[in-house]
């Protein structure tokens, strides 16, 4: 009997230690899937925060990077695997992509988990706008980044005699084209459609102002466009396309900013995701390099911010730990430690600015004045005009035109066309 009692004691616990095993196991298979094009050294190390934080939670990560700034083949990919049956946990997606995907009725409803944790209140109507569909959430927001930035490396200027930030247009190309003079490369570029919209943005803005910039690309009014301000602005960009080297072609953004980096060009206008490559090269903001608007864009923000797109999924378990993803991004503490290393502003108001550095803190007042002031605006560069569409169709007469393909009076024509359709 005793012998018996204690046979059946050791199997219910040997059985129980199994159960639990078992049960640890399943917890550990609770894994998301997450499309995005966060490929760049610092792209990748700020995106590793997040996978650590889910990772403690028992929820494994299934990367899914498809390369290429600005998103194009990520969202390629996305089409992909969506209209096959077999969408990823979350997308990160940029404006009018989320709505486009609101439209197509696949993706989640995040409104629970949002109005538990409250994000009505934290999250920037501007953000707002594209995080939602028919008032529900869909997406959750993970940064506020902005194209009108300029990168610089403080020795190469030096060497160049650049002793003053320039201010404006005239003052920016007379300091770059010292530094050419220098025997340095002015302006660390990457002919890639994409890159060569993110410094028509900041052109576009400087040459028009923010009224001209949200009629013309954003409202589409073809009468704004079809205007002497847009000639000017392809005849800047014709300046910018003499500063840059003749390797530019098809250079991705990052090989662009390690140009800055290593001290071989003096500026790349580019968005703040640039920083992050400086910070992860060691690099300290007001010693080895400079960050300042783009001349002209003084006061105003154009924004891209990414978000991402959570899809409706048939299982049960990858459904809860879609709900741990969408916590985990707006948790304020992730959204703190990723956007320092990311080079953006977290797209909660409520994360305070105190763990960023000079540039961060200035992103993050930037903004918050920018919102106030009405002269923030999303960047068509980085999908934030409607129809989703249109900013292939400006990448397309902006790239032509800064490869020599198509005049200034001719650019200007094409883009009036390209809005038109
Ligand atoms: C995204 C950034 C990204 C950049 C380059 C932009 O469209 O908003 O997060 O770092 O592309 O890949």
């Amino acid at each position: 009997m005793k012998k018996n009692a204690v046979a059946l004691a050791t199997s219910l616990a040997v059985g129980l230690t199994i159960g639990l095993a078992g049960t640890a196991a399943m917890a550990q298979q609770q894994s998301v899937e997450v499309l995005h094009w966060w490929t760049s050294g610092s792209e990748a190390g700020a995106l590793n925060v997040l996978k650590a934080n889910l990772e403690k939670q028992g929820v494994k990560w299934n990367d899914m990077p498809v390369a290429g700034g600005g998103g194009e083949a990520a969202m390629t990919a996305l089409r992909a695997r969506v209209t096959s049956g077999n969408p990823p946990t979350a997308s990160q997606m940029l404006g009018f992509d989320i709505l486009d995907w609101g439209k197509q009725g696949v993706v989640a409803d995040l409104n629970a988990l949002a109005q538990k944790d409250g994000w009505d209140k934290v999250v920037p109507p501007a953000l707002q706008k594209f995080s939602k569909y028919n008032g529900k959430w869909i997406a959750a927001p993970v940064n506020v980044h902005s194209t009108n930035w300029v990168w610089a490396n403080q020795a190469v200027l030096a060497k160049a005699g650049v002793t003053a930030e320039p201010k404006t247009w005239d003052e920016f190309i007379a300091a770059a084209e010292k530094v050419q003079k220098a025997g340095f490369i002015a302006l660390a570029h990457g002919g890639q459609p994409w890159q060569d919209a993110t410094l028509f943005d900041s052109v576009a803005m400087a040459t028009g102002g923010v009224d001209y910039y949200r009629k013309a690309f954003i409202d589409l009014d073809t009468k704004t466009i079809n205007s002497p301000t847009t000639e000017k602005v392809f005849q800047r960009m014709a300046q910018l396309r003499k500063l840059v080297d003749k390797d530019f072609s098809g250079r991705d953004w990052n090989v662009a900013s390690g140009m800055v980096i290593g001290g071989k060009a003096g500026f790349q206008i580019m968005g703040d995701w640039a920083k992050g490559e400086f910070v992860n090269a060691k690099l300290v903001p007001g010693k080895d390099f400079a960050c300042f608007r783009f001349p002209g864009t003084q006061g105003t923000v154009t924004f891209n911010a990414d978000q991402f797109v959570m899809f409706t999924l048939k299982d049960a378990g990858k459904t809860a730990a879609q709900q741990k993803l969408a916590a985990a991004i707006m948790d304020p503490g992730f959204q703190s430690t990723f956007n320092v290393a990311k080079g953006s502003a977290p797209a909660r108001t409520d994360v305070p600015d105190t763990a960023f550095d000079a540039c961060g803190k200035k992103a993050i007042k930037d903004l918050a004045e920018a919102s106030k002031a009405n002269t923030l605006v999303g960047s068509i560069g980085h999908g934030h005009a409607e129809p989703a569409s249109i900013k292939n169709a400006f990448y397309d007469v902006i790239t032509r035109h800064f490869n020599g393909q198509l005049d200034d009076k001719k650019a200007v024509a094409a883009m009036v066309s390209a809005a038109k359709n």
